[in-house]
């Protein structure tokens, strides 16, 4: 429930992708928004207001001269309530409407209406020609100019057959832009590096030692953080999951290429957060070729050599970022937690227990620091991350009064 609570203006302009818009409307009143759907005339053209009204669970408007608003005057009413306002989609019209302040219908007044603290935000969709236009591009600019944010558009297939820029964002990617627009900001301004999943150390071309981190916590970890403002660099062992909006990704298979990706990327970042399961020790004898399987008595015999320890050797930089480490224990994770956060040198080590959450979407942390440890509650991996990610903001700005660490239990 990333909107519970928020009432959202949803306002629909002309355009194909009006078809998205029902999608949105039923993703965003799933994470818990009141949808407010306002439509421009030519919005009517692709979608009714009919099914707007049944997805929303409220009337739908379409007139500045709906009586139905008791003082008559829809382009005040309805956004005063507003947490943000967001035309998806917003056709090119549309956007020069906005570029001048044009009110001459109720979504543009309605715009041009709302309080400096109610946020727009606008989803362009049109052909690829119409977005490359002088005028458009220069009416994106002033928008931009004037504080309304554009999410997308994206390139891509269009419905009138061409290729290229305009494509309205798909009604998910709408929908975590503007969970992440209208998310706290605390780490607004700061770098982070985050590593996340397993890494694979290969016997020969085609097997490998590796292990059962999915690298779900340390995706929502960048994903909370991308969220809180931070710009994220998310260095990634093997794991399918996508690649979190606005992050920027590395994948790696190999702990020695983490480890030379990290120290690559980590120059300029204020925080490192360090998630990956990364593998111990890498096969000293790694076959160049496909090990062939022989009789029982000569089994092929493995030598190991040490992985570079990432985390320690980050924490250990002059000038080094805010470093945290996780630990995944399978027991006695308060001792193994405070005595590993020692010895890896980082202020802050988040424990689990591995087997109680490889590979799952819920998980229970413990945060050791030099005072002691306190819990998180157990819960899905995308609350922790919020939450840890809230945390370490704090601490990033210890001094700052009302902004201090959570309450020790130990
Ligand atoms: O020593 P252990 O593997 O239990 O430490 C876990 C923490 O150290 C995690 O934060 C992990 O990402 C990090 N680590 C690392 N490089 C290694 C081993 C672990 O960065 N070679």
């Amino acid at each position: 429930m990333d909107l519970a609570g928020k009432n959202i203006v949803l306002g629909l302009t002309g355009g194909v992708a009006c078809y998205k818009a029902a999608e949105l409307t039923r993703l965003l009143t799933g994470a818990g928004a009141s949808v407010q759907v306002v439509m421009t005339a030519a919005a009517c053209q692709f979608i009714t207001p009919v099914t707007m009204q049944a997805l929303s669970g409220r009337t739908v408007y379409t007139d500045q001269w709906d009586a139905r608003i008791a003082n008559n005057m829809p382009h005040i009413d309805l956004s005063r309530d507003a947490d943000a306002i967001l035309i998806a989609p917003c056709s090119a019209d549309f956007l020069s409407k906005l570029a001048q302040g044009r009110c001459d219908d109720l979504l543009s007044t309605l715009c041009v209406a709302r309080p400096a603290t109610v946020p727009l935000f606008v989803a362009p969709a049109m052909n690829v020609e119409m977005w490359q236009n002088p005028s458009t591009r220069r009416n994106a600019r002033q928008v931009a100019e004037d504080g309304i944010r554009l999410f997308g558009p994206a390139a891509g297939q269009q419905a009138c057959g061409e290729v290229g820029m305009g494509r309205m964002l798909e009604a998910a990617e709408l929908l975590e832009e503007l969970v992440c627009a209208l998310a706290a900001k605390p780490l607004a301004g700061k770098k982070m590096l985050v590593t996340a999943g397993p890494t694979y150390e290969a016997i020969d071309p085609v097997r490998g030692i590796t292990n059962l981190s999915s690298g779900k916590m340390g995706f929502a970890i960048a994903r909370a953080a991308r969220h809180a403002g931070a710009d994220v660099t998310l260095v990634c062992g093997p794991v399918s999951l996508p690649t979190p909006a606005g992050v920027q990704r590395i994948n790696v298979q190999s702990a020695r290429q983490m480890h030379d990706a990290v120290m690559a990327a980590v120059p300029g970042q204020q925080v490192f957060i360090a998630v990956a399961a990364v593998a111990d020790w890498r096969v000293a004898n790694a076959s160049a070729q496909k090990l062939k399987k022989q009789d029982e008595r000569s089994l092929p015999q493995l030598a190991f050599e040490q992985n570079p320890d990432i985390l320690a050797t980050v924490a250990a930089l002059p000038g080094a970022p805010y470093c945290v480490g996780f630990a995944a224990e399978s027991e006695n994770l308060v001792a193994h937690g405070q005595a590993k956060r020692i010895r890896k040198g980082v202020p802050l080590l988040v424990g689990n227990l591995g087997p109680q959450t490889f590979g799952l979407d819920t998980n229970e942390l413990i945060l050791f620091d030099e005072s002691g440890h306190v819990s998180l509650p157990a819960g899905d991996k995308w609350t922790l991350a919020r939450e840890l990610v809230a945390e370490i903001g704090r601490r990033l700005v210890h001094a700052t009064p009302g902004t201090q660490p959570l309450k020790r239990t130990a």
